[in-house]
């Protein structure tokens, strides 16, 4: 089968096609059929090794953290997190444990169904596990033209918040579609200004300096709660008990589900912004890297 293996960390070009055998399932897993995986910033970070030191990566490595396909020899169609630094998304056939499975959702394209499982699963506990976000709140999506940040406008929104989102020109019209109440140009305008007054939770799916990021609990009320995707080193406002709750998303196939409902009955949808051949995957982590991204990219195979 053909597959993406990297052999050595480094630049994108160690992301190398190849043929190898496929996946032999073992007790517990079975094989799927990919029809789409996709590109996460983590997978960038894997590839380079800059992730060894805090989770060891065994080389020859494959990427892809999520997929969709179909389950061979009964044909289910189905979507699964295979977790990180796991993968194995990036080929033909992935083995995967019956138990990460999860029924795929039927109104959307199979492939494009890859785009799921990280973004939705980090958006929904980002908000509601530790953010704890309720009807009636405000609260401020901070990086929302990209793939958490697109799925976390739309789940606050559904759940009855005030969703201000923050995006440049070329994701404005997207996250307004997706129910942004208020969209601020973060190119142009400082939040402060842009801001009538202070939100309940903020949702950080922005990287960069964590100086300049844990300025943005100025943008809280006392007592409210900021949750940051990126890990980063974030600091805290303890005088007015402002406190960042960084994530690291769990796989959890309940939530999956219920996401997978929500996207069949109309009310998530998946911002796919483009999509890519297996064999383009050195020039996708390279265009992820460089930010030419929004949305999610899909990884055909
Ligand atoms: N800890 C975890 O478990 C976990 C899980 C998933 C993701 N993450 C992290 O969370 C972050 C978001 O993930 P993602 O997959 O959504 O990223 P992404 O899809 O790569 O985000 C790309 C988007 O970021 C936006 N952006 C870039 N700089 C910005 C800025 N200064 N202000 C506002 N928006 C900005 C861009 O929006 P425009 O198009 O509007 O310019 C772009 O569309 C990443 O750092 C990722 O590594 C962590």
């Amino acid at each position: 089968m053909r597959t993406v293996q990297i052999t050595r960390f480094g630049t994108p070009d160690v992301l190398q096609v190849s043929e190898v055998e496929p996946p032999v399932p073992t007790a517990g897993e079975v094989l799927v059929r990919v029809a789409g995986t996709t590109f996460n910033n983590v997978d960038a970070a894997i590839r380079s090794g800059v992730m060894t030191g805090l989770i060891p990566v065994e080389l020859p490595y494959t990427p892809g953290l999520e997929v969709s396909g179909t389950v061979e020899g009964t044909g289910e169609r189905v979507i699964a997190f295979l977790g990180v630094p796991v993968g194995g998304g990036a080929a033909e056939f992935a083995a995967v444990p019956r138990e990460l499975l999860v029924p795929a959702p039927r109104s959307v394209p199979l492939a494009d169904a890859a785009v799921l499982p990280v973004a939705g699963l980090t958006a929904h506990q980002g908000l509601f596990e530790h953010g704890g976000l309720r009807a009636g709140q405000r609260v401020l999506v901070n990086g929302a033209g990209g793939g958490v940040g697109g799925f976390a406008v739309q789940l606050a929104k559904r759940a009855g918040a005030h969703v201000i989102a923050t995006a440049s020109a070329r994701s404005r019209a997207a996250v307004q579609a997706r129910g942004a109440d208020e969209v601020i140009d973060y190119t142009t305008t400082a939040l402060a200004d842009a801001l009538t007054e202070p939100v309940d939770l903020l949702f950080n799916n922005v990287s960069g300096d964590p100086a300049d990021l844990s300025r943005l609990t100025d943008l809280v009320r006392d007592g409210g709660t900021a949750v940051s995707a990126p890990p980063l080193p974030l600091t805290d406002d303890e005088a007015r008990e402002v406190h960042w709750k960084v994530l690291y998303v769990r796989n959890d196939t309940a939530q999956l589900s219920d996401l997978v409902k929500a996207v069949d009955a109309g009310e998530l949808v998946l911002d796919v912004s483009d999509r890519r051949p297996l064999a383009d995957l050195a020039a996708v982590h390279a265009d992820g890297e460089a930010g030419r991204f929004r949305g999610r990219v899909v990884v055909t195979l």
